[in-house]
């Protein structure tokens, strides 16, 4: 085996469907490959020469679309979007026959859908690769751009380090507080009353914290929760599919902005993370979103390299 071929050996995972289910070591195999493809990014344009990826898509996209299938051109591979913004999946016909559709053409799937069980449904139903592209509940290839991003800025040094991540209990932060324990990291979720993240995730993220090392804590004080944070995380506070609550959410959420008062309370010099698409003058104001601590668009940088790093390993057999 050439040293690459051991950056890109496979995983042993047929699907991505949350942080949870992959071992602390294979998340940084993850990093070390999408480090890799970043470094060469014209070099590897062969790994996945011929092969097809299809991209279900039921909510809208900027960043996940464009880079899984950047992604796969860079491969050698291609994509094909299958918009389901007007019918969700299963409407036409059942879940199971698009995956079973699906496995007879193309070489993996990506699937960003409302409910978390269609995404399963998929994995569990066709021989194919499925990766989650984001549901309600989990956003996985996200997290762990923000975690690789991270690795990044400390020079593979995670274990240890605070961030704090103000706003609303959603699927970016699911996914964030699993990668987060997975790495040893000590992550403190702040959200206001009844907008905390699924009690499931918080307990199987401490049973993970314990042996890594890592923390997870949960509370409601803005102030409290950045206390020593190098790194200071939001996303919207209504999610796709809770336009109706927008404004709702707002009165209730006004307390959680990330703001310059709140970064000056963080660790001196934080990073200011979000997942995008950010809504300046409501979870951030555009003096944080767009000043010197803001790694944001390091972040939206490397989804392209982590995906393509998810894809080698997942379809490179
Ligand atoms: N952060 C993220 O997933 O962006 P898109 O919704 O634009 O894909
Ligand atoms: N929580 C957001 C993330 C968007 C990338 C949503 O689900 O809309």
């Amino acid at each position: 085996m050439t040293p690459t071929d051991q950056v890109f050996a496979p995983l042993p995972h047929k699907d991505l469907v949350t942080v949870a289910q992959l071992a602390p070591a294979e998340i940084v195999r993850i990093f070390a490959a999408a480090a890799e493809l970043k470094r060469n990014r014209r070099e590897h344009c062969d790994v996945l020469r011929g092969k097809k990826l299809a991209m279900i898509f039921e909510k809208d996209s900027l960043r996940t679309r464009f880079t899984f299938d950047v992604g796969m051109q860079d491969l050698g591979g291609g994509a094909v979007f299958m918009d389901h913004r007007d019918a969700r999946i299963g409407s036409r016909e059942s879940v199971k026959d698009v995956a079973r559709n699906l496995e007879r053409w193309v070489d993996a799937i990506v699937a960003r859908t409302f409910k978390h069980r269609v995404v399963t449904e998929l994995a569990d139903n066709c021989s194919i690769p499925v990766i989650n592209g984001l549901s309600d509940y989990l956003h996985p290839c996200q997290a762990l751009s923000d975690t690789f991003t991270l690795w990044e800025k400390w020079d593979g040094r995670l274990a240890g380090r605070k961030m704090a991540y103000i706003g609303d209990g959603n699927n970016t932060c699911h996914s964030l507080v699993h990668a987060a324990a997975k790495l040893g990291m000590e992550i403190t979720v702040c959200t206001p009353e009844g907008y905390e993240p699924n009690a499931k995730v918080v307990s199987s993220a401490l049973h993970t914290a314990h042996e890594t090392g890592g923390d997870v804590h949960v509370v409601d004080d803005p102030e409290a929760a950045v206390a020593g944070a190098e790194a200071i995380y939001t996303d919207t506070w209504a999610s796709m599919g809770q336009e109706d609550e927008a404004e709702e959410r707002a009165a209730i959420f006004h307390e959680y902005q990330v703001n310059e008062d709140l970064m000056e309370k963080a660790a001196p010099g934080a990073y200011f993370m979000h997942c995008l698409p950010a809504h300046r003058g409501a979870e951030v104001t555009t003096g944080v979103m767009d000043g010197p601590q803001s790694i944001v668009y390091d972040i939206a940088e490397n989804r392209l390299h982590v995906q393509k790093a998810i894809l080698v390993l997942l379809m490179n057999r």
